[in-house]
């Protein structure tokens, strides 16, 4: 199967030589060619150029025409935080919001991720497995070509267990690469005295367990004031370092207790929400990805996640300043039932755009190569380089990039191709 997207009018994130992510100033200047086209040939990127020095096609059999006039041709967006195994909706507890109660006031009554959690450990696996499947192929045909999904709505053994195992399903049953972490750390359940007595259980009865089982690619904690301190999150992480196991943390939602020092020298993968970020937060972030630049260990993505903010009216993460820090902004949706219900990784560029002060080439990166590279995938999506997945997105007409957020509530995405072929799931 052969196709050749023509007449493309700007061709972004086609690399002669695919970097591993995209730092500081380099991510304004990610790629667009204007007046492009793009071969793709066995599910891979083939070719791509511009149409002034387009060869003619020598081959015609076998090959399908996408005619791309006025339209864009992005990388499928990489989405590295999400929560899409779940049970049920918790729209009640946004009628209770609506109302006049705070998330914080929600959770602390028994409800938020304890709700969830209840919901999930009386739902079978096959069932969950059916609900969450059909959010991964709504979340490609909204140009998803690859994502992260977390457990953490189990909180007891065979519940996290479960939770895992219906990730290594959709890992099979799903045409894009997925990549499971390992929540084991999300809220501490009633039947434990404290944080500290829970890790304990996650540390030694879950994690090594479900590692030997081949279920985990990260692990996780929800390291924040009423859930995990920075002690409980140091010994997650430290136990999974010694399994080989790389972290992707939640911190800085609501208050900074010092997780983002903690993550970055325990070499975590990234560091998601960051709404709340000190300078000495960015400090370490910077000091994290400039040894890594000197090949010291690998970096720290720092993760935005606009839709919760959006969602929950707390502050947006610094996007701005981190990338003027040089670093290499990552951007996901966080889908869960709790705070950002929705897996739409367009409306996190648009937010991006719109709230934090970020271009609209940078939101694309962040998106897409960028989102690759805090799930350790860039080397094969988030890019248009040759020989990469063709996992792309072909864009409604557009003026240029900015378009995505201007016309803010008009479809960017018209059609999402997934390893060669046109998704229409
Ligand atoms: O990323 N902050 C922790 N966990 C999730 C939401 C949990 C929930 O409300 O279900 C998040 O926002
Ligand atoms: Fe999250």
């Amino acid at each position: 199967m052969r196709t050749l997207v023509k007449n493309i009018k700007g061709l972004v994130g086609a690399f002669e030589e695919v970097p591993r992510d995209v730092a500081g100033s380099e991510m304004a200047k990610f790629p667009i060619l204007r007046n492009a086209w793009l071969a793709i040939d066995n599910g891979l990127i083939a070719d791509f150029g511009s149409m002034e020095d387009f060869p003619g096609i020598v081959d015609w059999s076998g090959l399908s025409i996408v005619d791309a006039e006025g339209r864009w041709v992005l990388p499928a967006w990489c989405d590295s935080h999400t929560h899409t195994v779940f049970a049920r909706s918790r729209s009640e507890e946004f009628l209770m919001r609506l109302e006049g109660a705070t998330y914080q006031e929600i959770a602390e009554r028994g409800g938020g991720i304890l709700n969830s959690a209840k919901a999930l450990q009386a739902m079978g696996e096959d069932e969950l497995f059916d609900e969450a499947l059909r959010r991964v192929h709504h979340a490609i045909s909204q140009g998803v070509g690859a994502m992260e999904i977390k457990s953490g709505y189990g909180l007891t053994l065979d519940a996290e267990r479960k939770m895992l195992r219906v990730i290594a399903r959709l890992k099979e049953a799903a045409p894009i690469p997925i990549k499971a972490t390992f929540l084991g750390c999300h809220a501490v359940p009633p039947e434990f005295d404290d944080a500290a007595a829970y890790t304990q259980h996650v540390v030694n009865d879950m994690l090594p367990a479900f590692a030997a089982e081949g279920l985990i690619d990260y692990v996780d904690a929800f390291c924040e004031k009423g859930y995990f301190g920075t002690e409980e999150t140091r010994v997650l992480l430290e136990v999974a370092n010694g399994l080989g196991l790389r972290s992707k943390v939640h911190v800085n939602q609501f208050n900074d207790i010092g997780g983002v020092e903690l993550c970055v020298n325990q070499n975590a993968l990234s560091v998601d929400h960051l709404e709340v970020c000190s300078s000495e937060a960015i400090q370490s972030l910077i000091e994290g990805f400039e040894r890594a630049e000197g090949g010291e260990g690998l970096p720290t993505y720092p993760v935005a996640l606009p839709g919760c903010s959006h969602f929950l009216s707390i502050p947006y993460t610094p996007g701005r300043a981190l990338i003027d820090a040089g670093l290499p902004l990552v951007l996901a949706t966080d889908h869960n039932p709790g705070s950002a219900p929705s897996g739409d990784m367009t409306m996190a560029v648009r937010l991006a755009s719109l709230k934090m002060g970020v271009l609209p080439r940078e939101a694309v990166a962040a998106s897409t190569l960028n989102g690759a590279a805090a799930m350790e995938l860039s080397h094969e999506v988030g890019a248009l380089g040759r020989g990469y997945r063709a996992n792309y997105i072909v864009t409604h007409p557009m003026e240029g990039l900015q378009d995505i957020a201007y016309r803010f509530t008009d479809a960017v995405v018209d059609k999402v191709f997934i390893n060669g072929e046109i998704w229409e799931g």
